[in-house]
């Protein structure tokens, strides 16, 4: 079984005898109820690193109050056995209490411009919890690396944003989404579909493909582009359009043309039954 410690003290000490070895540290913070994409995550930190740290802590800052906190999947033995499988070295499970000894409403830290846009428009003060609880794992743990999944796009461009902004001294890594083999993007939020919203699901998967094929055959409209992306979700009726979006991929900032030198990706929310998945796909680079 992998090694599990909740404490800041245990876990420092156990990245403090991993450096005086001289070993990179790494880091994969997760919130749990883990799947296919995390494991990526973990594969990857292993050959990058010599301690693979995950840590696995429900963050409740970054959940608004009509959100899925209460019933988002708590799976923490199945958690361990996978991250024993996957040689993760140690696992950190800090409690509320350790993450915030002073309570939810204390320091926080906000990173303005790309916390207010797309899924930050749609879910208020999200990424001022994602940053928070990040910077408070990057300063317990001390990572030499963090990684994270292309998956989340706005989160990882996020907390790249904080990281040099706060000359943090991380390294941030940015795995491919993994999906199903039908294209779905793998998710903690994919064992709320029942069978029929599950096969509804991967229209998410198609509208994106067909996007970049569009791209891939010439089409620079970015505005040509969403269309393409509202009509293929719209073929699923079941399946409620948040936001369709092409944007530049540096910075989320809208996009006329897409032109040389300028990277592009389309991101997508959508409600199936009362599931809200996201998705996103690089166009052009
Ligand atoms: P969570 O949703 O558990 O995801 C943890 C990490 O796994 C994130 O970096 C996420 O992008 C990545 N991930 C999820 N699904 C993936 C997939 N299909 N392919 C590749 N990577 C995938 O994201 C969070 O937790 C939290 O916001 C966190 C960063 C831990 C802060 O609380």
């Amino acid at each position: 079984m992998v090694d599990v410690v909740e404490s800041v003290d245990a876990v420092r000490q156990a990245v403090a005898a991993g450096r005086r070895q001289g070993i990179r540290i790494g880091l994969v913070p997760t919130m749990g109820a883990l799947h296919g994409g995390h494991i990526e995550l973990f594969r990857e930190c292993r050959a990058e690193s010599g301690l693979v740290v995950v840590s696995i802590f429900l963050n409740p800052t970054q959940f608004g109050p009509g959100e899925d906190l209460a019933k988002y999947p708590r799976t923490f033995d199945d958690d361990l056995r996978k991250c024993a499988d996957a040689g993760v070295d140690l696992v950190f499970a800090p409690t509320l209490a350790t993450v915030y000894p002073r309570g939810t409403e204390s320091t926080f830290v906000e990173v303005p411009g790309l916390s207010d846009v797309l899924e930050g428009a749609s879910r208020r003060g999200h990424f001022r919890g994602v940053a928070t609880v990040v910077l408070k794992l990057f300063a317990i743990v001390g990572p030499d690396l963090a990684i994270f999944g292309q998956k989340d796009y706005q989160q990882q461009l996020l907390i790249r944003r904080m990281v040099e902004d706060l000359h943090l001294p991380v390294v941030v890594r940015t795995c491919p989404t993994a999906r199903e083999p039908d294209g779905l993007a793998m998710s903690s939020r994919n064992r709320f579909l029942g069978s029929k919203a599950r096969q509804a699901a991967t229209v998410l998967y198609r509208a994106l493909s067909r996007a970049k094929q569009a791209v891939d055959a010439g089409e620079r409209r970015a505005d040509r582009i969403r269309q393409i992306l509202v009509e293929s979700v719209g073929l699923e009726t079941s399946v409620k359009l948040d936001y369709a979006e092409v944007v530049d991929a540096r910075t989320l900032e809208p996009l006329g043309d897409l032109g040389k030198g300028c990277p592009a990706v389309a991101l997508l929310a959508a409600r199936v039954d009362s599931t809200r998945l996201i998705d996103n796909m690089l166009l052009a680079e």
